[in-house]
């Protein structure tokens, strides 16, 4: 019966973006970015600083109006339908939006009056979030005495207060201890399948336990979208790690490798470390250079991200 009618919220994907730009003056902050997030997905945004992460998920939360381009959220065009898509997402951002003169249930239930829930409703979920993020024993206290990885679960129980179709989390796990974000990580998996999730994070290793795909970003463009095991297969070869004494020296010696500096060592992938490690000591000979160390790594996600973003961090 769909035949002849419009794609409608029934069939389409639960976050669409096309050809979506956003210019500040002069800066194009996003760029020409289209993907599109299955339903039920985590789905990762990475990228360096300034890449046009927010930005984006600014503009599917309806925060910002992007400069042209299209995006769906929960079937609901962005620009024609705000309403409709506020209603159907949870966000959490990574500045603080909690009252911090309210405990954390005063939060929940001023935010799930917002959403027009009823009593019962809300004493339910309120509940049932709370213990989620483990802060049942914390919910009549003020939030302005929580620490930050309290206040982060808090937020992220607000999210997940109404239910929404999709929740947006930019950077949910910044500045908090392993310990902490990896419960959040817990948390988030819980709804993997029911909940579509878009993320935001500078954590690599995040990305690579928690989501379904990610897409990595750069100067406002998506430069690859795949499941992280597919994007480092993409990553063809082997990385070798090197501690030099004139690090520099060596570097503009081995141009033409692909190669970055991180933590003072230099990195280079190459097709065979072992046809490639001779040859390094034979440059760095010729060059006057003292090879510290050598060692050998597997790749992984951080190094098609480095490999994809030049190395910025
Ligand atoms: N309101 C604004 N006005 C002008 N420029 C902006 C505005 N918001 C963002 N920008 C610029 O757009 C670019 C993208 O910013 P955005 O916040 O989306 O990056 P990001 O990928 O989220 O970075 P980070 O990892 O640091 O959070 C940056 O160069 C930023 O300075
Ligand atoms: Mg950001």
């Amino acid at each position: 019966m769909r035949i002849g009618l419009k794609a409608g919220a029934a069939e389409m994907k639960p976050i669409v973006v096309r050809e979506l730009i956003k210019e500040f003056g002069e800066l194009r902050a996003v760029d020409s970015v289209s993907f599109e997030v299955e339903e039920g997905e985590i789905f990762g945004l990475l990228g360096p600083n300034g890449a046009g992460k927010t930005t984006t998920i600014k503009i599917l939360v309806t925060l910002l109006k992007p400069t042209s381009g299209e995006a769906f959220v929960a079937g609901n065009n962005v620009l024609k339908n705000p309403g409709a898509v506020r209603k159907n997402i949870g966000v959490v951002f990574q500045d603080t939006t909690l009252e911090l003169d309210f405990t954390a249930r005063e939060n929940l239930d001023f935010h799930a009056r917002l959403y027009g829930m009823s009593k019962e409703e809300r004493k339910r979920r309120i509940e049932d979030v709370l213990s989620l993020v483990e802060l049942s024993e914390n919910a009549d206290q003020l939030v302005k005495n929580f620490s930050g990885g309290m206040k982060r679960r808090l937020e992220i129980a607000r999210g997940l207060l109404h239910v929404p179709k999709v929740l947006f989390l930019d950077e949910p796990t910044l500045g908090l201890d392993a310990r902490t974000r990896r419960r959040i990580w817990k948390y988030l998996e819980e709804f993997r399948g029911d909940t579509t999730i878009m993320l935001t994070t500078h954590y690599i290793e995040e990305a690579e336990k928690l989501c379904d795909r990610v897409a990595i970003m750069r100067k406002g463009r998506i430069v690859a979208v795949d499941r992280p095991e597919a994007l480092v297969k993409r990553l063809e070869g082997e990385r070798v790690m090197v501690i030099a004494e004139s690090a520099e020296k060596l570097r503009s010696a081995l141009k033409g490798f692909s190669i970055f500096e991180r933590n003072g060592k230099l990195e280079i992938f190459v097709n065979s470390a072992e046809q490639f490690i001779p040859k390094l000591f034979e440059i760095a000979r010729a060059n006057g250079v003292n090879i510290e160390e050598v060692s050998i790594k597997r790749a992984s996600l951080e190094d098609i991200y480095v490999k994809l973003t030049g190395g910025e961090v």
